[in-house]
């Protein structure tokens, strides 16, 4: 058994309903993994959640229940927005789960025994709605901080440290060396000034159980729970664990789950998160790692923040994109096509109703929904739904472009990817304009034209789908079961030109993405 292709995204805070940030993580996640796999790499993708934790702790107290009890009936919603996404997940983690935690002890455990930790008096202050400590350089001349950190408490209490400082020099050196090891290249450059500019102060990893019980116990002095971020960065090797993976195993001297199949998953190949936990995984995490004497994950992939009408996403002024509700209204993958035809991975972004609605009428009703329907249509009309021979007036420009989009997807380079797909609809929608099947079917002696043309759009829709597969799985299994194909277009080795044989009886087509008035009130 070899490697598979290890894919995590950050795990969300269990305090509240997911929105659009959290939404568009998991399905840019989703889609590089599914790209892996049409690519013929078996992929492992796990999500999930983080439950400990001050914040979590705070709301669930808020809400009058108990926390665990809090945790588990959020969680319902958390795994629900997995579905209704059509996120094809391999694991999903929380981390109050047992298999978690006996992870994290170990680690404690091992960090322990080769002296990473100390204690000593902390004194600082305290952001639990980011959840993490600040410092005098983080306060503003007034002697405030910034209103994103909230309510920031000032803490004196007796705890344990993990020696970052000792790690400082090796971890600019190894992003000096790997210069795949943060994408894109901006926050690498943000991380390398940081580390060069400040002296890395020790990490408190510890909280007193007096005052917050709700995490995880330090296994050699009960009266201390682990800082959340310490717990939940745990989780992307936790999860291995629990699949067997040799590596993680035998780093922390774990005796394998049994009855489970080993998995071989670490090192990660790319692990996607927000601008924001930056720091968190491209210092903590790594210098963790090295601690232990794991390996380093191979990438951290970071994207960028989405506002919604060019304000702030906040749920206080309701100025919200709730991905369920986009979802219901306009199906999966609309939603999916826009976040990620809409912005990079890397640049902020801006999520407009007209945009959405826009897109969605210009590129995927009139784009490829027209392409697939007027194809299979005339088609139906023209030929009784029976494929005619093959023919290669569209086999240069189709091959070109499987060539370009497998090349651009191996770099996880989705919106380039996408744009390549579009310009071959494009390039198809023109075709028809210019061959003019419709005349051609009215003069007898054009008969074999006609046959080319149509064989040429219909093979055109079925690479299409495989292309497309990856980015919106649900249109192209539509694509392929309108072509009559009863297959699944889930392999990029299935885009070679000639697929569809002459005689194969396509079936009947309906519209893949229906126009639609928009509505004026969408806002309520
Ligand atoms: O930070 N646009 O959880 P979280 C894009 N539990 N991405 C956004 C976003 C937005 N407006 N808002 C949030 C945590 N995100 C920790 C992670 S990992 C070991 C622990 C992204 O629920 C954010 O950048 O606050 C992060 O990657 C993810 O959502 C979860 O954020
Ligand atoms: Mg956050």
């Amino acid at each position: 058994m070899s490697k598979f292709y290890y894919l995590t995204t950050a795990i969300d805070y269990v305090n509240g309903r997911p929105h659009l940030g959290h939404a568009y993580e998991k399905v840019i996640t989703d889609i590089i993994a599914r790209a892996k796999r049409s690519l013929g790499k078996p992929a492992f993708y796990l999500t999930g959640l983080d439950e400990h934790g001050q914040k979590v702790d705070q709301s669930a107290q808020k809400s009058g229940k108990q926390t665990q009890l809090y945790c588990d009936e959020l969680a319902v919603c958390w795994k629900a927005l997995v579905d209704k996404l059509n996120l094809d997940i391999d694991d999903f983690v929380r981390t109050t789960e047992q298999r978690h935690i006996r992870v994290v002890q170990a680690a404690i455990n091992k960090l322990n025994e080769h002296e990473h930790f100390y204690k000593a008096e902390y004194r600082g202050y305290y952001s639990t709605k980011e959840e993490t400590f600040l410092t005098d350089r983080d306060m503003r001349e007034d002697g405030t901080f910034d209103p994103a950190y909230g309510e920031v408490t000032e803490l004196v209490e007796e705890n344990y440290y993990f020696r970052l400082s000792r790690h400082q020099d090796w971890l600019i050196d190894y992003i000096e060396k790997n210069p795949g090891f943060i994408e894109p290249q901006i926050r690498r450059n943000e991380v390398l000034g940081f580390l060069k500019n400040n002296e890395l102060e020790d990490l408190c990893v510890s909280r007193p159980a007096s005052r917050l019980r709700w995490g995880i116990p330090i296994p050699f002095d009960p009266e201390y729970v682990t800082y959340v971020w310490f717990d939940a960065l745990l989780n992307y090797i936790s999860v291995p664990a629990a699949h067997n993976d040799p590596v993680i195993l035998e780093a922390l001297n774990l005796s394998p789950v049994e009855g489970v199949s080993k998995k071989e998953l670490w090192p990660a190949d790319v692990q996607v998160i927000g601008k924001d936990i930056l720091k968190f995984h491209t210092v903590y995490w790594p210098i963790m790692l090295k601690a232990m004497e794991i390996p380093m994950p191979r990438q951290v992939l970071v994207h960028g923040w989405w506002q919604k009408e060019g304000r702030k996403m906040s749920k206080t002024t309701g100025n919200i994109v709730d991905p369920i509700e986009v979802v219901e209204d306009w199906g999966e993958d609309a939603f999916r096509y826009y976040i990620v035809r809409e912005l990079a991975i890397g640049p902020d972004g801006n999520w407009t109703d007209s945009g959405f609605a826009a897109r969605y009428h210009a590129e995927l009703a009139n784009g490829l929904g027209n392409l697939v329907n007027r194809s299979l249509s005339m088609l139906n009309r023209y030929r009784k739904g029976v494929v005619p021979n093959v023919s290669n007036e569209l086999a240069g420009d189709v091959t070109k472009t499987v060539e370009e989009v497998a090349g651009l997807l191996e770099e996880n380079k989705l919106q380039p990817a996408l744009l390549s797909i579009w310009s071959l609809i494009t390039r198809a929608n023109q075709y028809v304009d210019s061959t003019m099947p419709f005349k051609l079917a009215k003069d007898p002696a054009q008969g074999a034209r006609l046959d080319e043309v149509l064989y040429n759009l219909a093979e055109t829709c079925r690479i299409l789908a495989v292309l497309v597969w990856p980015f919106i799985p649900r249109t192209a299994d539509k694509i392929y079961e309108q072509l009559g194909l009863n297959s699944e277009p889930n392999k990029t080795s299935e885009a070679v030109w000639g697929g569809l044989p002459e005689g194969h009886k396509a079936g009947r087509p309906a519209p893949l993405f229906p126009r639609r008035d928009v509505k004026s009130d969408r806002s309520k």
